[in-house]
């Protein structure tokens, strides 16, 4: 077992597949428009102009955790909406990973440089079980461990984070990822967290029940990465929401990563993802959009094959009715988080290069891509 992508383990032969698939040919191998054309280079719109006709959200992480300098060159002129990588997640806002003290500095300082620029600030994460330490604090598995009564001492301290956070920034954070991530990396299951462990999916829909209370208004979203859209574990996951909103959960939306890390996600897939989304009567957005360099490998030119993949992602999202917002999880390639994190930092798996400006903040054809399509 390996460490992935904030800090989850990976299991090698689920991973030799994953990896099989690098060898498919992307669907951007058709590109329909040189996103670097002279029309295209020569039009200074910024993203956020044409975003905001069609009332989407266009944003960035303002990611504190990685101390990006490129930020404010960008925000707000180009962007309208950002997220905090790592700052709200609750073992990096918790008081020497205790679970009932914090250290609000940090999430201060965006949700103020939030206000100041105005623009919206997505609330990201309330329970992610993924990474002890960053996504809850170390003091919580000690507790539980313990415990005479778990269920009840989860369901306590979940709480009681929860109104902690959500009420500190109730008029700063109208959008919250209530949970992240629930379900394992591949696999159809929920993921052996402790909150899962103790408390089944129960957990998930306690935590959007605790949101909808300390809320004034806020948007609850269940936030999560997919590699497809239409095998089991993308309709399992469905099927959990519509559990929930057949329940009556709170849950007013989906987060969809879309991390493209191996291979590009179907369109059509995709679409027959949002459609059902669409039926149960959520919104959705994309929330942590980024796409690696090294999937085009085969194309003869990766960076036009980036250009026209973020296009097509951004069109689907559009087209398929209810597109809230599209996020990208950084600025800059000089910044990301694959560089810094194994299987994506060895010489193999570069270029990773998946962001719309390159190290120097000049725009990439990425950044025409994604324009191109909020243009149209
Ligand atoms: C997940 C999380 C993000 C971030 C990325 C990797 O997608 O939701 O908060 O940690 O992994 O950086």
């Amino acid at each position: 077992m390996k460490k992935m992508k904030g800090g989850a383990s990976l299991n090698y032969s689920s991973f030799a597949a994953q990896f099989k698939m690098m060898f498919q040919t992307p669907e951007s191998n058709r590109i329909t428009k040189e996103f670097g054309s002279a029309e295209i280079l020569n039009d200074r719109t910024p993203l956020r102009t044409y975003a905001e006709k069609k009332g989407l959200y266009i944003g960035t992480i303002a990611d504190t955790g990685l101390k990006n300098p490129d930020l404010t060159k960008v925000v707000p002129s180009e962007f309208n909406s950002i997220t905090a990588g790592n700052a709200f997640k609750w073992g990096n806002m918790s008081k020497n990973q205790r679970f009932d003290e914090y250290e609000f500095e940090e999430s201060d300082r965006i949700a103020g440089f939030a206000k100041k620029n105005d623009v919206r600030l997505r609330g990201h994460v309330l329970l992610w079980g993924r990474t002890p330490g960053g996504g809850y604090p170390l003091a919580l598995d000690t507790l539980i461990e313990k415990s005479k009564t778990p269920k009840e001492d989860l369901l306590s301290i979940m709480k009681s984070h929860i109104h902690t956070v959500v009420k500190r920034y109730d008029d700063t954070i109208k959008n919250w990822d209530v949970v992240n991530e629930p379900y394992e990396v591949f696999g159809s299951n929920l993921a052996p967290y402790t909150f899962q462990e103790v408390l089944g999916k129960d957990y998930i829909k306690k935590a959007f029940y605790y949101a909808k209370e300390a809320s004034t208004y806020q948007k609850l979203i269940l936030n999560e990465q997919f590699f497809y859209y239409q095998d089991k574990r993308a309709l399992a996951f469905l099927d959990l929401v519509e559990e929930m909103v057949g329940e009556g959960v709170p849950i007013d939306g989906i987060g969809l990563q879309h991390h493209v890390m191996f291979n590009e996600q179907s369109s059509d897939d995709l679409k027959r993802f949002i459609e059902r989304i669409n039926r149960l009567g959520l919104t959705y957005e994309i929330t942590e959009l980024d796409v690696r360099q090294k999937v085009f490998k085969r194309s003869k030119n990766m960076a036009l094959a980036q250009a026209q993949s973020y296009y097509t992602i951004a069109r689907t999202c559009i087209e398929s009715g209810g597109c809230e917002g599209i996020t990208l999880w950084g600025v800059g390639d000089g910044v990301n988080w694959y560089d810094h994190m194994a299987p994506f930092n060895s010489k193999m798996f570069q270029p990773n290069k998946p962001l719309l400006f390159n190290e120097q903040m000049n725009k990439k054809p990425a950044y025409y891509g994604l324009r191109e399509a909020l243009k149209l």
